[in-house]
């Protein structure tokens, strides 16, 4: 068979495709080794995404890292003079643990940097050629767009202290409004809490966005910010796919400190290209340079090959949102809600043994999915939307948006033991639970060391049997402690089935999903008011 470049693989395809694009806007490829000083991420540890890293000890006793970063690596080594900027591009393996399969990974990356002298030139050609970039991949695609000098002034003109930023920019990146206003109030800073949970409508097509934007500045640095994004609108105009703004945007990606921007291809259910400026990072290298530069993630394109699953076969031209429903009293509750408001199916899902049953003409599809995979689901792209319990949601620490609180299915996350139980400080406590991550988090949080037991069910029994001292689980009524001759410890996390969305679904849905929400949001309010 003759050599063609529409027989390979999405991912070898768009290596090509990319690097003519970067030779031809004048990059250079820069090539470097696997293996890198440690030295390097253990100073930059706040660029890396994960502080894990694989090391060996060289044959002459340096300690050497697999590179979990190309980025680093360039700007330390790259040395621009005065007035210059370089213009390079890469095609690297790079090694990150991953979380799901709990081993470290070889991703592959394409990228690009520019580095040295960088105005608003640079930064718009940086920024276009990310866009070109995914226009280049043959797929719908959107470029979302913010600036962290915009979060930044905000929270400087707001008067939010250094330690409660943390939080809030999780918050904002989670587009979580509930938790955004409680974090807000835990930092004393209640009266702020509506501007900021306003930066969650700062989120939409790019110039109508930024008016809204512009609206809400309260000083020169989110002025500023506004001005640099105003630039953009142009040369972004003619890029051929979405544009659009998102200022919570600037929550996933801490360590830029200008224009930061991520790119989403239809059908992949991850952000494929993530970029920023970093000048803070660079000046440690070059004092006084500028930089700014993006990554591509190649593996992510392998599933472009992928077969449409059969339950995308069968449908109509009409948008359909894919909906996450967990199976028992609570997927059932949020079915009816939902049936209510015009999302409802000709099928009783409850009457048959199908898992997925939909209504073409609503534009709805229902799975139905163990309770603690709706997370996994929505995630990984397989739903659009779910609902999911806040235990489950913190368990798997999903990277999804958390859009609605619906207040249904309250309960609260609970220490409980016998009535005579006494803590020994002598000895690690011994803790049964389904929910090791929030146990361990919680006990981390108290300083207290712990021997966890997992287990899947029916948890009161091991204090019972003596298995554990205590046991860290959700408590509704209270009914199953009592008669299991056990009491409430302690109280420290409360939770109600929270409205989920993958991220990159909302780039695409996010108006079928912004029309679900608000006929929910109003359905729960009119139950609200009716008890
Ligand atoms: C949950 C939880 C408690 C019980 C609390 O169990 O694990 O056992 O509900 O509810 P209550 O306070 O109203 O008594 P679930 O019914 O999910 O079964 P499991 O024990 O098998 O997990």
């Amino acid at each position: 068979m003759e050599f063609s470049i529409a027989n390979l693989q999405p991912k070898e395809r768009a290596s090509f495709a990319l690097r003519a694009l970067y030779e031809a806007a004048g990059c250079r490829k820069y090539h470097m080794g696997r293996f890198e000083e440690y030295g390097l991420y253990q100073e930059n540890r706040s660029f890396l995404s994960s502080e894990q890293v694989i090391t060996f000890t060289d044959l002459d006793g340096r300690l050497l890292a697999l590179k979990p970063d190309v980025t680093l690596s360039i700007a330390k080594t790259a040395q621009p003079a005065p007035g210059e900027t370089l213009r390079y591009y890469y095609h690297e393996n790079v090694y990150r643990p991953s979380a799901e399969s709990h081993t470290f990974k070889e991703i592959s990356q394409m990228g690009l940097e520019m580095l040295g002298a960088v105005g608003e030139a640079q930064v718009q050609q940086a920024v276009c050629l990310a866009a070109r970039s995914l226009d280049a991949l043959g797929a719908e695609w959107v470029l979302e767009v913010s600036h962290m000098g915009y979060l930044f002034g905000l929270f400087d003109a707001l008067g939010v202290p250094d330690a409660a930023r943390a939080k809030l920019l999780e918050k904002l990146r989670e587009k979580n409004a509930h938790e955004l206003r409680a974090a807000a109030g835990a930092a004393g800073l209640a009266d702020a809490a509506d501007t900021l949970c306003s930066v969650l409508d700062l989120s939409g097509a790019y110039a109508e966005t930024m008016e809204k934007a512009a609206a809400l500045c309260k000083n020169d640095a989110m002025r500023a910010a506004v001005a640099e994004l105003e630039a953009l609108a142009v040369p972004l105009e003619k890029a051929g796919g979405v544009i659009r703004l998102d200022m919570t945007l600037a929550g996933e990606m801490e360590y830029y400190n200008g224009l930061v921007f991520q790119g989403y291809l239809k059908a992949l259910p991850r952000p494929l290209l993530k970029g920023g400026r970093y000048d803070l990072l660079m000046q440690k290298f070059t004092p006084g340079a500028g930089a700014i530069g993006f990554a591509v993630y190649l593996d992510e394109l392998d599933r472009l090959s992928a077969p449409l699953p059969p339950v995308q076969k069968n449908s109509t031209d009409r948008v359909m949102l894919n909906v996450a429903l967990p199976k028992g009293r609570l997927g059932d509750k949020v079915y009816h809600l939902l049936a209510g408001i015009g999302y409802g199916c000709p099928e009783d899902y409850n009457a048959t043994r199908k898992l997925v049953v939909e209504n073409p003409e609503a534009g709805i599809r229902y799975f139905l999915v163990k309770p603690s995979d709706v997370a996994i689901y929505v995630e990984h792209g397989a739903a659009d939307v779910g609902i999911v319990g806040k235990d489950i949601l913190t368990e798997a620490s999903a990277d999804v948006y958390e859009l609605l609180d619906t207040g249904l299915g309250k309960c609260r996350m609970c220490v409980a033991a016998p009535a005579d139980y006494k803590d020994d400080p002598s000895r690690p406590v011994r803790v049964a639970t389904k929910f090791v991550n929030i146990a361990k988090s919680y006990y981390a949080s108290m300083g207290r060391d712990i021997d966890i037991i997992k287990l899947n069910g029916s948890i009161e029994l091991a204090p019972i049997l003596g298995l554990s001292d205590v046991i860290v689980d959700i408590v509704e009524t209270g009914t199953t402690l009592r008669e299991n001759g056990l009491k409430v410890v302690t109280e420290f996390m409360p939770i109600s089935a929270r409205f989920i969305a993958n991220k990159a679904s909302y780039q695409f849905k996010h108006a079928e999903m912004d029309t679900m929400l608000e006929k929910l949001r109003a359905e729960l309010q009119n139950k609200e008011e009716a008890k």
